[in-house]
């Protein structure tokens, strides 16, 4: 119980652990599984029990009163304080019931006609060149054009969306540096002004998007104040791709290493679903997320002391032996998979079925058009972020 992340000698940082970090998330869930690391001033908790109970414990939360929060007086400090993914109810119900709707299964099903469209002429554009970066060329702008379609942003606007939404993710990591603060700030600011420009417009012409429909809201009355409508469209433009780009890209390299997996799909594509369920379990795009101990409380022999946080590691808990059959196997047909990739409680993404349903086109676009895809080179490499984890590039030959 005395040791620390450090003392256990894993660097979270470091270049090794991200490039792989299951190992590690063995070491520390057979020998602290709840662990308090002084220097991060965080306890680790790497059970998928453990992370599944505590997710759904109304002691913790994403927000509680007198959490050192960044300053509302800066940019994205403003932000910060209005996103629905750092309230707590009421706000957050209110909040997420109004963006909620744009998400159903049934809607999200409507799109399916329209992201397949936009994966082909992807693929058309690179096809013909016989190699392509997987990532850059394809599992990035797919995400990001739906996300942009479905909440209303032109086409002109789209290619700075991912430089504002990654300076704005840097500050999710584990340990922001200044740079990144001032980064992220200059980000918000452009950002913000982009979409207020969009939303004046909507005011006057309202079109078929979810812009349209929460200005609609805002404009009824109280219940959506205007720093939150801008607040709630950056969240879901970031939301809305930043992670889907790295399972696109964790799935398909998880294909290209086990090559059995990839040919078992191509013969057999009604298991896309049931892969796709795989893919967000065995790599996790998104590795950890925090709560703060709103309310002093016992755990396990554990005392959680308000205003500390607990660390959660989701892509830990779906590798838990103690939940998951042979959990380092990647088995798309695996059936009993109740995976943490999108969390669980009362945060549970808001965009699990479009994710899926992106992924699913993702994958079966790629099988059909492209199946003597492979890897281009021997190693692949990780962007130096542990919470947002994906690789810099994934170079391939069609
Ligand atoms: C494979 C892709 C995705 C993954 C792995 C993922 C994962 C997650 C996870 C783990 C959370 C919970 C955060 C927490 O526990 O604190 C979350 C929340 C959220 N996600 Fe996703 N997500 C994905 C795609 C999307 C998409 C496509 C959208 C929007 C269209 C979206 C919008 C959101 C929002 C708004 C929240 C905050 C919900 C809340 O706080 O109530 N996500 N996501």
């Amino acid at each position: 119980m005395n040791m620390t992340l450090g003392k256990l000698g894993i660097d979270l940082l470091s270049p090794d652990f991200i490039a792989n970090p299951y190992p590690y998330y063995d070491i520390l869930r057979e020998s602290s599984p709840i662990l308090y690391d002084a220097d991060w001033k965080l306890w680790f908790v790497s059970t998928y029990e453990d992370i599944n109970t505590l997710l759904r414990d109304r002691r913790l939360g994403r927000d509680m009163e007198g959490a050192p929060k960044p300053d509302p007086q800066t940019p994205f400090g403003k932000l910060h304080h209005n996103s629905l993914m750092e309230k707590e109810p009421p706000d957050h119900t209110r909040l997420r019931g109004l963006v909620n709707k744009a998400f159903t299964p049934p809607r999200v099903e409507a799109l399916r006609q329209r992201v397949t469209e936009i994966a082909h002429r992807l693929l058309d554009a690179v096809q013909p060149r016989g190699e392509m970066d997987l990532l850059a060329d394809f599992a990035e702008p797919l995400p990001v054009m739906v996300i942009a379609e479905l909440l209303g942003v032109p086409e002109d606007g789209r290619a700075f969306l991912r430089p504002w939404s990654h300076a704005i993710v840097a500050m999710y990591e584990l340990s922001p540096t200044p740079e990144d603060e001032q980064k992220a700030n200059q980000a918000v600011i452009e950002f913000s002004t982009y979409l207020q420009g969009l939303i004046d417009k909507r005011k006057f012409t309202p079109r078929e998007d979810l812009i349209s429909a929460l200005v609609e809201v805002e404009e009824a009355g109280d219940r959506l104040s205007e720093a939150e409508l801008i607040a709630t469209c950056i969240l879901m433009l970031n939301a809305g791709h930043e992670a889907t780009v790295n399972a696109i890209a964790n799935g398909m390299l998880a294909f290209f290493r086990h090559p059995e997996q990839f040919e078992l799909l191509k013969r057999s594509p009604d298991l896309l679903k049931t892969a796709v369920e795989e893919i967000l379990r065995y790599d996790t795009p998104l590795q950890l997320f925090r709560r703060w101990v709103r309310e002093e409380m016992e755990y396990k022999g554990f005392r959680f002391e308000t205003g500390l946080q607990l660390a959660l590691l989701y892509a830990a808990g779906n590798r838990d032996p103690a939940r998951f059959f042979d959990p380092h196997r990647f088995d798309i047909t695996r059936q009993d998979n109740p995976h943490l990739g999108f969390g669980a409680g009362i945060h549970y993404c808001v965009g699990a079925p479009l994710a899926r349903l992106e992924m699913q086109v993702a994958f079966q676009v790629l099988i059909e058009r492209l199946p003597n895809l492979r890897l281009a080179c021997e190693t692949v490499e990780y962007r130096p972020n542990f919470v947002i984890r994906g690789l810099k590039a994934l170079p391939v030959i069609c």
